[in-house]
């Protein structure tokens, strides 16, 4: 599949459909967003749905404007901030690694995933969404979503989780060295706007020209389920 053409694709997409969301800027504006931003809303946006991490992303970002300012926080009022998002390890991680960004980095989140994964509570699909999002480095960023939108794309036929491995090869086959975090947001949109689980939207898909679900007529029968 011709990588350029599922990427260009994709983006125009995004830059008429994407999600408007606090913690983004415009699509094509050539705008990095803060990485500190960026790391508070992918750390929220682990477990929790977009809608509930919105008002808890405005209000950390208020109370806490910078990683400094975060890591001198009592914890006491961040675990009682917090309350409500569940997960709580995430919040004791988020001051870990706050800390750890002053202490190891002079403030600044490191433009490297590999060093980005080493802070607590930062995972391989958190190292690399900041990296693409957050420094523009092409990292292959996959989560539930993308998982989902390929696994319809290329009609992968085999199973989670053993399928993971294949997966994330192929969205490295597809992600573009330009504007890499901008198609890891598209992604993510397009599978939680268009490419549902249940019922996806085919007819509104800027890739179904593309994909060998769609054309089998069979998208949502991926990705394939574990046997039971
Ligand atoms: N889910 C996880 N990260 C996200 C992001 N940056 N935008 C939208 N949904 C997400």
């Amino acid at each position: 599949m011709a990588v350029e053409n599922v990427s260009h694709t994709l983006l125009n997409w995004y830059d008429r459909h994407a999600r408007q969301l606090p913690w983004r800027t415009p699509p094509g504006s050539n705008l990095r967003p803060d990485p500190y931003a960026v790391w508070m809303s992918e750390i929220m946006l682990q477990q929790t749905t977009v809608a509930a991490v919105i008002p808890y992303f405005e209000k950390f970002m208020a109370r806490w404007p910078t990683v400094a300012a975060l890591a001198a926080a009592d914890d006491t009022d961040v675990m009682t901030a917090w309350a409500g998002l569940g997960y709580y390890s995430r919040a004791r991680n988020l001051l870990a690694c706050a800390r750890t960004v002053v202490e190891r980095h002079d403030g600044h989140f490191p433009p490297d995933e590999s060093v980005l994964l080493a802070l607590p509570g930062i995972g391989p699909y958190t190292a690399g969404a900041i990296a693409a999002i957050a420094f523009g480095l092409p990292a292959t960023v996959v989560d539930g979503n993308v998982e989902r939108v390929v696994s319809r794309l290329y009609a992968v036929n085999i199973p989670l989780p053993a399928a993971r491995a294949e997966l994330r090869r192929l969205t490295a086959g597809i992600t573009p060295a330009v504007r890499p975090g901008d198609f890891a947001q598209a992604m993510m949109d397009l599978g939680a706007t268009v490419c549902a689980p249940r019922a996806p939207r085919c007819l509104g898909c800027p890739l179904s020209v593309h994909c060998r679900a769609h054309a089998a007529g069979t998208a949502d029968a991926f990705p394939v389920k574990p046997a039971k």
